[in-house]
C-alpha cells in the first residue's frame, strides 16, 4: 500500500476509478475492474508512468485507503449517498447529460443538485492537488468534473491541467439553457488544454465562451484575461493565458482485439453464437448502454417494420441486442428500459418462431471475449446513437474484423463518423432510410464489404487509443514546456468489455 504521503507526477481524475467495488447479495464485498471505454483508453498509460488515479469506488458512503492495483495507485474518493443522488444521479446524469446530447431527454435543473456538483467536484480538486508532486501532470476526465480545473489552478498553479471531455459538447443555443453555464466555461478554461471528440465540439465550446464569457479565440486558442504580471500581452493588449481548446478523437486499444479475436475459442464461440440462434442467413448486432442516446428504440422500430412488410423473415435475420444496465435509479433510464422490453416482447411475439426469435435481448454486460465473438458472429453492426461522443463499439467490431468482412452502420450523430467514413452512415431519425440501409447492408456484395471494411480497419488501426493519449500529452507538453509523460506503449490490458 502506498503511504498516504505519497507524490505521483501523473494524476488521473475521473468520476469512476477503474476499479469499482462491488457488494454481492450475501454482503461480501470485492474489487472490480469497471466497465468503460475510459478504463480501456487510460490504463496503459497510467501503467507505463506510475501513475495515479483519482476517483470514485462506485458505491455510497465508503472511506478507503490508497492501493495499488495492476501497478496503478489507486485514490478513492468517497461519496455520501445524498451525493450520489445529487452530483452523479442528478446534475451529471439528468442535467448535463441529457444537455449535452441535444436535449433527446428534458433536462432537470435543480440547485441544489448544482451544490452538490460544486462540493464533490471541489473534493476531487483537493485530493489530486494533495497527491501531485510540485510541477506535476494533471489529467482530468468527462463532464462530471468540469469545475476541477478551476478549482485546481487556485490551490496547484505549478501543475500543468488537461481536460478531456468524453461526450458531446453542445451548441450555444442548447449549452444557453444551463443556469450555471458561466461557472462551467470558467471551470473548464482551468485547464492549459481543453480536448473533445470531434471538432465541432471544440468550435461549440470555443463560441459559447465567446458569448458568454466575452474571451477573444484565435482557433485553437483562448485567450483567458489574468491578473499575472509576467503573463504575455494580447493583440487586445490584455495580459492573458492562452488555454488549447482542439478535437483529439478518442480510439481503442485496437491490437488487444484483433489478437483476442484470432483466438481459436474465440471464433468457436461466435460459430457456437450463430447456431444457438437457429443459424439465421444475417446476423445483426446492436451493444450499447441501455441509455436514450443510443437510438435502440430507433433501430428495434425499424427491424420491427422490415419484419411487418415481409422485407425480411426471422429466417433471413436475427438482431442480437445487448444492453448493458446504467444509470439505473434514473427515472428516464427506467422509463426507456420499460419501452425497450415491451418492443421486444411485442416484436418477438409477433414474428418469432419455435426455431428463430426476432430480437435476442440481453440486459447484461459480458466480458471482453464474450463482446469480441459476437461481434465475430456479427454479419451487420447497428451503431444508430441519436448522439454519441465517439462511440467505441463501432471501432471494436471494425477492429476484431481481421476477415475484412461485415459491414458497420453508423449513424452521422456518433463522434466516430466523423472518422469512420466508409460506414454505411445513417440518420437515425428517418426510419425509411435506416430499413434502407439495413436492407443495401444485408444484400450487400462481398467485394463492397472488403473495400469498406479495409478502409475502416486502417482507420481504426492507425490511429489507436494510445496514439490519442499521446497526441493529448503532447499538447500539454507544449502548452507547458518541461512535462515529460512517456506514452502508452501498444499493450493489452484486461478490463471488462462494456461498451462505454
Ligand atoms: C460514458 C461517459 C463516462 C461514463 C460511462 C459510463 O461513456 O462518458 O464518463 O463513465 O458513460 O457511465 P457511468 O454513469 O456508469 O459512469
Amino acid at each position: 500500500m502506498p503511504d498516504s504521503s505519497e507524490r505521483y507526477g501523473f494524476v488521473v481524475v475521473s468520476n469512476r476509478l477503474p476499479v469499482d467495488r462491488v457488494i454481492a447479495e450475501d454482503g461480501s464485498a470485492s474489487w472490480q475492474h469497471s466497465p468503460g471505454g475510459l478504463v480501456t483508453a487510460l490504463e496503459p498509460v497510467m501503467q507505463a508512468n506510475d501513475g495515479a488515479w483519482v476517483g470514485w469506488a462506485g458505491q455510497p458512503d465508503l472511506e478507503f485507503e490508497p492501493f495499488v492495483d495492476q501497478g496503478i495507485s489507486i485514490v478513492p474518493v468517497p461519496l455520501s449517498a445524498e451525493e450520489v443522488q445529487r452530483y452523479y444521479e442528478g446534475f451529471s446524469n439528468d442535467t448535463l447529460w441529457p444537455l449535452y446530447h441535444d436535449v433527446i431527454a428534458a433536462p432537470t435543473y435543480h440547485r441544489v443538485w448544482w451544490e452538490a456538483y460544486v462540493q464533490v467536484n471541489q473534493r476531487f480538486a483537493d485530493r489530486a492537488a494533495e497527491i501531485t508532486e510540485e510541477g506535476g501532470t494533471i489529467w482530468v476526465q468527462d463532464y462530471q468534473l468540469q469545475l476541477v480545473p478551476k478549482m485546481l489552478r487556485e490551490i496547484r498553479p505549478d501543475v500543468t491541467i488537461g481536460f478531456f471531455n468524453h461526450i458531446p459538447f453542445p451548441p450555444l443555443g442548447i449549452f444557453s439553457q444551463l443556469p450555471w453555464r458561466k461557472q462551467i466555461l470558467e471551470g473548464l478554461l482551468g485547464a492549459d488544454v481543453i480536448g473533445f471528440q470531434r471538432a465541432d465540439d471544440a468550435s461549440n465550446f470555443s463560441r459559447a465562451v465567446r458569448h458568454l464569457l466575452g474571451h477573444a479565440t484565435t482557433r485553437p486558442y483562448i485567450e483567458v484575461p489574468v491578473d499575472d504580471e509576467s503573463a504575455p500581452v494580447s493583440r487586445r493588449g490584455k495580459k492573458v493565458r492562452r488555454v488549447l481548446a482542439k478535437h483529439f478523437p478518442i480510439s481503442i486499444d485496437a491490437a488487444s482485439y484483433e489478437e483476442l479475436a484470432a483466438r481459436p475459442d474465440i471464433q468457436a464461440r461466435a460459430r457456437e453464437i450463430r447456431e444457438g440462434l437457429g443459424n439465421p442467413k444475417t446476423v445483426m448486432l446492436g451493444v450499447d448502454r441501455l441509455d436514450y442516446t443510443k437510438g435502440i428504440r430507433h433501430r428495434m422500430k425499424a427491424f420491427g417494420e422490415l419484419l411487418a412488410d415481409g422485407r425480411l423473415s426471422v429466417e433471413d435475420a436475427t438482431l442480437v441486442q445487448v444492453a448493458s444496465p446504467s444509470r439505473e435509479r434514473v427515472e428516464t433510464y427506467k422509463l426507456l428500459r420499460d419501452e425497450i422490453e415491451l418492443t421486444v416482447g411485442r416484436v418477438n411475439g409477433d414474428y418469432a418462431t419455435m426455431s428463430h426469435t426476432a430480437i435476442s435481448y440481453h440486459h447484461h454486460g459480458y466480458p471482453r471475449e464474450e463482446m469480441v465473438a459476437l461481434y465475430l458472429a456479427a454479419d451487420i453492426m447497428l451503431v444508430t446513437a441519436l448522439r454519441d461522443g465517439m462511440n467505441l463499439v463501432a471501432k471494436e467490431y471494425v477492429a476484431v474484423r481481421r476477415d475484412n468482412d461485415g459491414v458497420l452502420v453508423l449513424s452521422e450523430f456518433a463522434g466516430a463518423a466523423d472518422e469512420l467514413k466508409s460506414a454505411m452512415l445513417i440518420n437515425p431519425h428517418d426510419i425509411g432510410g435506416m430499413k434502407n440501409t439495413i436492407m443495401r447492408a444485408i444484400e450487400m456484395p462481398k467485394r463492397d464489404r472488403t473495400t469498406r471494411m479495409r478502409a475502416l480497419r486502417r482507420r481504426v488501426l492507425d490511429n489507436d487509443v494510445a496514439k490519442w493519449s499521446a497526441s493529448f500529452l503532447q499538447a500539454l507538453e507544449n502548452v507547458r514546456p518541461g512535462q515529460q509523460i512517456t506514452p502508452a506503449p501498444a499493450t493489452t490490458t484486461t478490463t471488462d468489455g462494456s461498451p462505454e
